[in-house]
């Protein structure tokens, strides 16, 4: 962070930094949230393929849905805004799994985890604070890599965030997903992804779905869309030049070996090791 005028743009709630456009009113409120048994959660650690996820789940559906922005974005009224909602929602969050408002997990919500490699991760959201104006500035991606390896940027630890949702991974009403099995195999993830949600989606369906959610075709509709951010998945930003980066190549996956020095990669393996000693990943 290079200048300290912008601490502003981040704040600490629970130990984790947010930026200000989570406001510390709405996130204590969060607790006293009425989910509803049919709300669907769609969980990440930002720059996991969030929105690849979203574009994918809105076109599964026949009926109408409604996609909020995360649920820790806004101000108090948020909660007042998603309760008078009413179709189904959908709904976005960064949360780890302890902050999540309990009304959710009582009412055995269904939730959709996707993670990304965690290397990947940091170096998209390298290029992410890089360009947006509502983050602090970074000088570099050595300065940034320290950020992220202590858990010092927005949404806190790659590594507590994980676990924090890993360790529900059984649970029924939770589904684990990959960027990169989306990368892989999309159809499979699709249908993996209709089944969880109980709906009926045919072959030729998947294929359509799959299409029309590749990075082009989702990067030129959202060009088109110009939507107010405090209304989107991202809310941070309506530049979608920072969400569609580099998600169309090959390098989409493995991107961190343009940027990570071995020394890096050492301290990385390191870490990773040792935080996720008991994960399964
Ligand atoms: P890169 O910055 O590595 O390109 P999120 O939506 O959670 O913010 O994640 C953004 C990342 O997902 C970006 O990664 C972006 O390019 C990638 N992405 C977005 N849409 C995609 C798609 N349809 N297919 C593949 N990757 C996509």
């Amino acid at each position: 962070m290079s200048n300290s005028g912008e601490a502003e743009l981040l704040h600490m709630f629970k130990g984790i930094p947010f930026t200000t456009r989570s406001s510390p009113e709405l996130l204590k409120s969060l607790d006293a949230f009425v989910a509803r048994e049919d709300d669907v959660l769609l969980v990440s650690y930002p720059k996991s393929g969030t929105h690849w996820l979203t574009g994918v789940i809105t076109k599964l559906y026949d009926t109408q849905v409604t996609i909020t922005s995360p649920i820790e974005f806004g101000d108090v009224s948020k909660l007042e805004e998603l309760n008078n909602l009413s179709s189904k929602r959908i709904i976005p969050t960064h949360l780890d799994y302890n902050m999540l408002p309990p009304n959710f997990k009582n009412k055995k919500c269904k939730m959709i985890y996707i993670s990304r490699n965690p290397k990947d991760t940091a170096v998209s959201m390298y290029h992410y604070y890089r360009d947006n104006p509502n983050l602090p500035t970074i000088d570099t991606w050595s300065a940034f890599f320290d950020l992220f390896l202590k858990g010092n940027v927005v949404c806190g630890s790659w590594f507590d965030h994980f676990l924090s949702w890993e360790e529900h991974e059984n649970d029924k009403n939770i589904l684990f997903l990959f960027y990169e099995d989306m990368k892989k195999d999309l159809p499979r993830v699709v249908k993996k992804i209709s089944l969880f949600l109980s709906l009926n989606v045919s072959e030729k369906d998947i294929q359509d779905i799959c299409k029309k959610s590749s990075f082009s075709e989702m990067k030129n509709d959202t060009e088109k869309e110009n939507s107010d951010p405090s209304h989107t998945v991202c809310a941070l930003t309506s530049n979608r030049k920072l969400i569609f980066r580099k998600g169309k190549f090959l390098c989409a996956v493995g991107d961190w070996k343009n940027h990570f020095t071995p020394k890096q990669n050492r301290r990385f393996e390191e870490i990773f090791n040792e935080k996720m000693k008991l994960s399964k990943m």
